[in-house]
This record gives C-alpha cells, sequence and structure tokens, in this order.
C-alpha cells in the first residue's frame, strides 16, 4: 500500500465565545508584540473588537486594516511592508479569507526581510520559518485557516504561495463571529466550502486520513448550509458550518482541489467574480464530467448528502449528487451557469485555454482533461 502524509495547523481551539481564550493563545506562543491583520468592514462590523479586546490584555498589539478582497502581489506587498514596520512576534488574522492569506504573507515576510511576496510564489519558496500566527475566521467557506496555500492575483491569474510555513499555529474557531455574515455570503462561501471537500474527495491526491475530513464536512454542510443561509442567528447551523468549512480546509490542504477550482479561478479573475460564486457555479459541471472516472466516489458523496440511492447503480446514484448540488445551488439563489454572470460565450474558447495551463489542478483531477476537455467544461457550464 502507498503510504502518505499529511500537515495541518498546530493548534485549533474551537468553539462558542473562545475569542476571549485569544490573549492566553497568544502568551502560550510567547507574543509581546502582535500585528493584527483585518479590513475595514471586520472594524466596522465590531467583530475586530471582540478579538483585541482580549489579545490587548496579554500583548502590544497594532493593526492593520487595509485588506482588501481578492489580493493583488501589489496588495500583498503593503500587507509585507506593514509586518516589517515593527518588531512583531505574532500575527492574527481576523477575517474572511483573503484576511487569513494576507496575514499568511504578513507571518513570512516578518521573518524573511530578505524576500519579497514574489520570492515567496510557488512552492517551498519561503526561506525561513514564518512568524507565528493566529488565524481567527469569520467566515465558513475559504478553509483557508487550514491550508498551506496563499493566493495572489497576480495580472489576472491567481497564483499559489504553498508553503508549510503557511500553516497557522493556532486557529481559532468561534461560530458567533460568523453569524454576521450576510445571506448571500454565507451561501457563497458555504458552497466554496462544498466544492473543496468534492474535489478534494475526487482528487487523485486524496488519502484515507482527508477522505474522512471530507465525507464528514459533505455531510455537515448538506445539513446545515441551507439553515445556516436562512436563519443566520441559528448558532448551532453556524457552529457546523464553521467546522465544516476547516475540515473542507483540512482535507484539500492535503488532497488539493481539482478542476472545478482551475475553471473558478481561471473565469473568477478574469471577470472579478468572488471565489465562492465561481467555485459554486463550477462545482456542478466538474462533478457531471468526472462521473465517468470517479462514480463510486460520487455514489458515496450521494449518500452522505441524505440522498437515498438504494438499489441505485453507482451512475444513478452519481447522477443524484451532482442534481443535489445543482438543486441546492437554486435553494440557495445562487447562479447556476457562466451566462448568468455575465461571461461572454465568445470568451471561452480563451478561458479553455488558461484553464488548460492550470497543470497543478488537471494533473490531480480524476477524468484527463486537455484542451478539448476544458472547452467542453466551460461550455456546459455556461449554458447549464
Ligand atoms: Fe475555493
Amino acid at each position: 500500500m502507498a503510504g502518505y502524509a499529511v500537515q495541518m495547523p498546530k493548534r485549533v481551539v474551537f468553539g462558542e465565545g473562545m475569542e476571549e481564550k485569544i490573549g492566553a493563545e497568544a502568551k502560550g506562543l510567547g507574543a509581546k508584540k502582535a500585528l493584527i491583520v483585518t479590513d475595514e468592514i471586520i472594524e466596522k462590523t465590531g467583530l475586530l473588537d471582540k478579538v483585541e479586546r482580549p489579545l490587548k490584555e496579554v500583548v502590544e498589539v497594532a493593526i492593520f486594516d487595509k485588506v482588501e478582497p481578492e489580493p493583488t502581489l501589489e496588495a500583498a506587498e503593503t500587507v509585507a511592508k506593514a509586518a516589517r514596520a515593527a518588531k512583531y512576534d505574532l500575527i492574527v488574522g481576523v477575517g474572511g479569507g483573503s484576511v487569513m492569506d494576507m496575514a499568511k504573507v504578513a507571518s513570512a515576510a516578518a521573518s524573511n526581510p530578505e524576500q519579497s511576496v514574489s520570492d515567496f510564489m510557488g512552492a517551498n519558496k519561503i526561506a525561513n520559518p514564518s512568524v507565528p500566527k493566529i488565524l481567527v475566521p469569520t467566515t465558513a467557506g475559504t478553509g483557508a485557516e487550514a491550508t498551506p496555500f496563499t493566493l495572489i492575483v497576480v495580472e489576472t491569474k491567481k497564483k499559489a504561495i504553498a508553503s508549510p510555513y503557511n500553516l497557522a499555529d493556532v486557529v481559532l474557531i468561534s461560530p458567533s463571529l460568523t453569524a454576521t455574515m450576510p445571506a448571500k455570503v454565507t451561501a457563497s462561501t458555504g458552497v466554496d466550502a462544498l466544492s473543496h471537500a468534492i474535489e478534494a474527495f475526487l482528487s487523485l491526491g486524496s488519502n484515507p486520513l482527508t477522505d474522512s475530513f471530507a465525507l464528514e464536512a459533505i455531510r455537515k454542510i448538506a445539513d446545515n448550509l441551507e439553515e445556516a443561509f436562512l436563519h443566520g442567528d441559528n448558532l448551532e447551523a453556524r457552529l457546523k458550518m464553521s467546522l465544516a468549512a476547516m475540515l473542507a480546509g483540512m482535507a484539500f490542504g492535503n488532497a488539493g482541489v481539482i478542476a472545478g477550482h482551475a475553471a473558478a479561478h481561471t473565469f473568477g479573475a478574469k471577470y472579478k467574480i468572488p471565489h465562492g460564486i465561481s467555485a459554486a457555479v463550477a462545482l456542478p459541471y466538474i462533478m457531471e464530467y468526472n462521473a465517468p472516472a470517479a462514480k463510486e466516489k460520487l455514489a458515496k458523496v450521494a449518500r452522505e448528502m441524505g440522498e437515498d440511492i438504494s438499489g441505485l447503480t453507482e451512475e444513478e446514484a452519481a447522477s443524484k449528487a451532482v442534481a443535489r448540488v445543482k438543486n441546492m445551488l437554486k435553494k440557495l439563489e445562487l447562479p447556476t451557469r457562466l451566462a448568468d454572470l455575465d461571461v461572454p460565450e465568445n470568451a471561452l474558447p480563451e478561458l479553455a485555454e488558461a484553464m488548460s495551463k492550470e497543470k497543478g489542478y488537471l494533473a490531480r483531477n480524476p477524468r484527463k482533461i486537455e484542451h478539448d476537455g476544458a472547452v467542453e467544461i466551460l461550455q456546459r457550464m455556461w449554458s447549464g
């Protein structure tokens, strides 16, 4: 049997009200001077204060609140500069996926003054271990709190920094911090988490441990996302979504995501579509395309999502999984095709060209995809 290895954050502190423990966590890391990386919305909604107040009781705190959605290389260099402005020995990221990614950049920049952010791009390029970091997600979706990846928009492409130094020292999850998320964001980030779990489960890089995280995430999202969307104040549903998003992060942080994310990054970066929406639109079509090569796994996805698959062939059960995801997108009032996102049909050949260059994602895809396959998938995605 082939062996496997997994990597994940060093410590996870999970539960309602756990933001109050951040001071003790900072102390545990030996910190004296912390930089909080966040954005202006988190500050305005009062979420920042919930973390900053207990942290301030223990360490000196400075704040960088200029993180923008889908950060560019230039924006990341600004974060790096802020992280080098003083001798910070702790970085705390409070926000959604973009904020957590920029907290990863800040912690690497603080301990690698000789490297620019573009030097970090690629796999294992960060020279020295990052300054310790605590990641506090305020959405339940990206799973960035649990992965060794940072995504940065370079020109119109999403590029990754992959390094074990990007993994958090502490992930601190308190579900009520996600309760202020608008329903629309709850829906798109929640389906992004589902896409991480399903794509990681189908990935050729998966292993028994990532499969167990992925299946548990799929089940929890199927059971709780619609409720969190409809009743945002249901903290039980929020808690399960936070757990699911982190588990999905642990799954794809090791198994990787596949062609759905290759497509989503391609059209998302070009047409400035929020990542959750892009990943959501791509998901059912990527399941459909992969069905001939992954029917057994897709049948398990259907079962995990609560579908009755008794007496069905694997092909039929796989189709049920696809139909269930499409139905979920409709219930969550999300777009279900590229045509709904103002992507022009005549842009598809160019997008297919770009998608087929996303070799890392495509190499893990269970069914082979070359240029023609990318055209077929995008055409299906466009017309629905
Ligand atoms: Fe994603």
